[in-house]
C-alpha cells in the first residue's frame, strides 16, 4: 500500500524527518528494500539492534514463551523469566548482587531509578529534598519530568512547563571544559562539587550522567578521573551516582558497562535499555547496588516506586533472554578488534570535506561535520558507490546539546562481521570522498 503525503502526516512522530527506507525485510545488519536494493543499518536503528536483526534465538524465546503464556508480571504469575534475566544480566555487568527493576522504556528506567534513589537516601540519609543533577549535555528520556531535568536543549520544555528544573553543573567537553591539550587534571569534576554545595548536600539525592555521551553531542568522551573523582565527590556528600547506560550498557562502547573503561566508577544504580531489548522488545534494567537495596525494604522507606502494567511481563523476559544468548555468544577477542579497526579507520576519514571531528569507542562513534553538511551526507551515505550498490543508513546527532554539535552515530550491530565492517567503512569513506 503506498503511503502519500496527507497519510503520513496522520502518524505523529518526532519532528525528524519521516524516513523513505521501504523496508521489507531485515537480517543481521543489512535491511532488504522493496526495489530490491539493500541498506547497511550503520546505527543499529536507534543505537538498539545490538544483536542485529532477525535473530532465530531471540525468535525461539519469544514463540516458546507465547506458547505457554503472554501476560504475567510478578504481580501475578511466579516470574520465572524475569528471574532468569536479572541473574544473567547482572552477571553480564559484573555486578552479580545487585537488585534489578524491569520495567518498559529507557525514560521510565529512569524514572524508576530516580524514584528509587530518593528512597534510599531519605531512608539512609534523612534527605530533605530528592533534587537529582545533571549536565548540560545529557539526555535521559521523554517524560515531562526527564526532558525538564536533562540538558538536550531541542528538546526542553518551555521554561514555563519545566517545573523549574534543568541541567546543574557543565558537561566535562569543548567548550564548556577544553581538553584538547590532553591535559585534563579532571578539574571540571569540580563543578559537580559546586552543584551539590550550591544545593546543599542535604537536598541532593543524585547525580544521574551518561558515562559516555550517546546521540546528544555524538559519543563524547569523558576525560580520564572524570567519573572517578565525581563517584568521590558524590561519595563524600552521601549522593548516589546514577549511570545512564541506556544506550551504552551492554557492550555498545566494547565493554560491559561503559564505565568499565575506568577504575573506581562504579555507580550506586545504573540503567541498561536498548542493548538488553536490541529492539525485539521495549525494556529498561534498573540495577542497584547490594548495599543499597536492602534499604529500599526497610520499615521507614516509602513505597517502591510504580513501574506500570508492563513491567517486567515475560514476552519482554523472554526476548531479553534471547538477546542475552546472543551477547554470550559473541566472540570478544574478534569483536574487540572489529571496533578498534572501525575506530582507526573513521578517525582516518578524509579531513578536507565535511568531517571536523571523530570521537568514541568500541562500536559507538559519533562523526561529526561542519555545520549545514549533516543531511547531504547522510542522503549520500544511503547512495550507491563506486565501490558498491548498496547504501548505508546513518542515526543523526543534531546539535542538541552544549556544546553543539551535528552529525552521524556510527554504531553496528555487535554482531557485525569483518566484512560487514568493511563494508560500512567503504560506504562512509565514498560519501565523504564524494561530498570533498
Ligand atoms: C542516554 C539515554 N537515556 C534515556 C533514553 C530514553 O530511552 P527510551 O527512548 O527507551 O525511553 C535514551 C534514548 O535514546 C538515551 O539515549
Amino acid at each position: 500500500m503506498d503511503v502519500d503525503v496527507p497519510r503520513r502526516e496522520r502518524l505523529l512522530t518526532s519532528s525528524r524527518p519521516m524516513s523513505d527506507l521501504d523496508v521489507v525485510s531485515a537480517s543481521g545488519p543489512w535491511l532488504y528494500l522493496a526495489d530490491g536494493r539493500r541498506i547497511f543499518d550503520g546505527s543499529s536503528g536507534l543505537v538498539c539492534v545490538n544483536v542485529g536483526h532477525g535473530s532465530a534465538k531471540v525468535r525461539n524465546r519469544v514463540k516458546a514463551q507465547s506458547a505457554r503464556f503472554s501476560f504475567g508480571g510478578p504481580a501475578v504469575v511466579r516470574p520465572r523469566a524475569q528471574l532468569e534475566v536479572a541473574e544473567r544480566l547482572c552477571r553480564a555487568v559484573r555486578r552479580p548482587q545487585d537488585s534489578v527493576a524491569l520495567v518498559t522504556c529507557g525514560t521510565l528506567g529512569v524514572e524508576v531509578a530516580i524514584g528509587l534513589a530518593r528512597n534510599i537516601t531519605r531512608v539512609r540519609d534523612r534527605k530533605r529534598r530528592g533534587d537529582i543533577l545533571t549536565s548540560t549535555l545529557s539526555y535521559h528520556g521523554n517524560s515531562a519530568l526527564t526532558l525538564a531535568l536533562a540538558g538536550n536543549h531541542a528538546r526542553r520544555p518551555r521554561e514555563a512547563d519545566a517545573f523549574g528544573l534543568g541541567p546543574a553543573f557543565p558537561a566535562p567537553y569543548t567548550p564548556t571544559h577544553d581538553h584538547s591539550g590532553g591535559t585534563c587534571d579532571a578539574s571540571c569534576a569540580a563543578e559537580v562539587a559546586k552543584a551539590i554545595d550550591a544545593r546543599g548536600t542535604e537536598n541532593v539525592a543524585a547525580v544521574l550522567i551518561e558515562p559516555v555521551n550517546g546521540t546528544t553531542g555524538g559519543a563524547y568522551v569523558p576525560p580520564p578521573g572524570y567519573l572517578k573523582r565525581v563517584s568521590e565527590i558524590c561519595r563524600e556528600r552521601d549522593v548516589l551516582v546514577i549511570h545512564d547506560e541506556v544506550l551504552t550498557g551492554l557492550w555498545r562502547t566494547g565493554t560491559p558497562l561503559a564505565s568499565h573503561h575506568w577504575e573506581g566508577t562504579e555507580p550506586d544504580l545504573v540503567i541498561l535499555s536498548k542493548g538488553l531489548g536490541a529492539g525485539y522488545t521495549s525494556v529498561a534494567a534498573v540495577l542497584v547496588a547490594p548495599e543499597l537495596a536492602p534499604l529500599l525494604r526497610h520499615a521507614d522507606a516509602d513505597p517502591l516506586p510504580a513501574m506500570g502494567t508492563m513491567a517486567a511481563n515475560p514476552l519482554q523476559a523472554a526476548a531479553c533472554l534471547g538477546v542475552l544468548d546472543e551477547l554470550e555468544s559473541l566472540d570478544l577477542k574478534a569483536f574487540t578488534a572489529r571496533g578498534e579497526r572501525l575506530g582507526a579507520a573513521l578517525r582516518e576519514l578524509p579531513g578536507a570535506g565535511p568531517v571536523k571531528e571523530v570521537r568514541g569507542l568500541g562500536h559507538l562513534y559519533g562523526v561529526e561535520v561542519h555545520p549545514g553538511r549533516l543531511w547531504p551526507l547522510m542522503k549520500q551515505a544511503q547512495m550507491p558507490g563506486p565501490h558498491n550498490r548498496d547504501g548505508a543508513f546513518f542515526y543523526p546527532f543534531t546539535g542538541t546539546g552544549h556544546p553543539r554539535s551535528e552529525g552521524l552515530v556510527v554504531a553496528p550491530p555487535l554482531t557485525s562481521t569483518d566484512d560487514d565492517i568493511d563494508f560500512l567503512i567503504a560506504a562512509l569513506r565514498d560519501a565523504v570522498t564524494a561530498l570533498s
